[in-house]
């Protein structure tokens, strides 16, 4: 066995990885509180929940697990045309739903709406197919900056604009797996 260890037995240098915005305890409380309204508000009902890939995922898992209904899930992945840093709002599909919307209940989940285009353009596109409702639950909105004004029906937690990594989210690929949010101090994060 070895010895426990400050630096929590081993983990990467953290040395990007700035101070706390959200807790572990915040994001778990705040999770259930979404999944219970959600409940709620879809009774008798089967959601498709929606994660647009790849920051979204770990939020999805603990999300669905908070909802108490016979919900499915589907996954997207996106990309926006333009240069790395500045969503263009022209969104290409790498990886498409496997699931018919016709008549379905759809909520998105999403881990952070920035400029809001990406979801823009994502809530058009879902709407066409058919979907009976498309909802949106994001787990981070960042404050002041949506170019378009979205109905967003579930938000987490409201954040200064700061770059942010964890629970899913990432620079660089990086940093998804921490189970809290952190402002990511290591460059201006694109
Ligand atoms: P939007 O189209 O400008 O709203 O782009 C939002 C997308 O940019 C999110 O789904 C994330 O993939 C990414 N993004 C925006 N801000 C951050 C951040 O602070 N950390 C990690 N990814 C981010
Ligand atoms: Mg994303």
């Amino acid at each position: 066995m070895s010895p426990a260890s400050t630096d929590g037995g081993g983990r990467a240098p953290v040395a990007e990885v700035g101070r706390t915005i959200v807790s572990e305890e915040q994001i778990n409380a705040r999770v259930a509180e979404l999944g219970a309204q959600i409940t709620e508000d879809f009774a008798g009902t089967r959601p498709l929940l929606v994660a647009v890939l790849r920051g979204a995922y770990i939020f999805l898992a603990d999300l669905s697990r908070a909802i108490d209904l016979q919900v499915e899930i589907d996954f997207m992945a996106v990309s926006s045309y333009g240069n790395a840093t500045t969503s263009s709002g022209v969104v290409r599909i790498l990886k498409d739903l496997d699931e018919d919307l016709e008549g379905r209940h759809v909520i998105v989940v999403e881990d952070i709406i920035d400029s809001g285009l990406t979801l823009s353009y994502l809530r058009r596109n879902l709407a066409n197919r058919g979907a009976a409702s498309v909802d949106v639950c994001a787990l981070l909105v960042r404050e002041g900056r949506q170019k378009v004004d979205q109905d967003l029906r579930y938000v987490g937690f409201e954040i200064p604009p700061d770059f942010v990594v964890g629970y899913g989210l990432d620079v660089s690929g990086r940093y998804r797996n921490l189970s809290y949010i952190a402002e990511f101090v290591g460059g201006d994060g694109h």
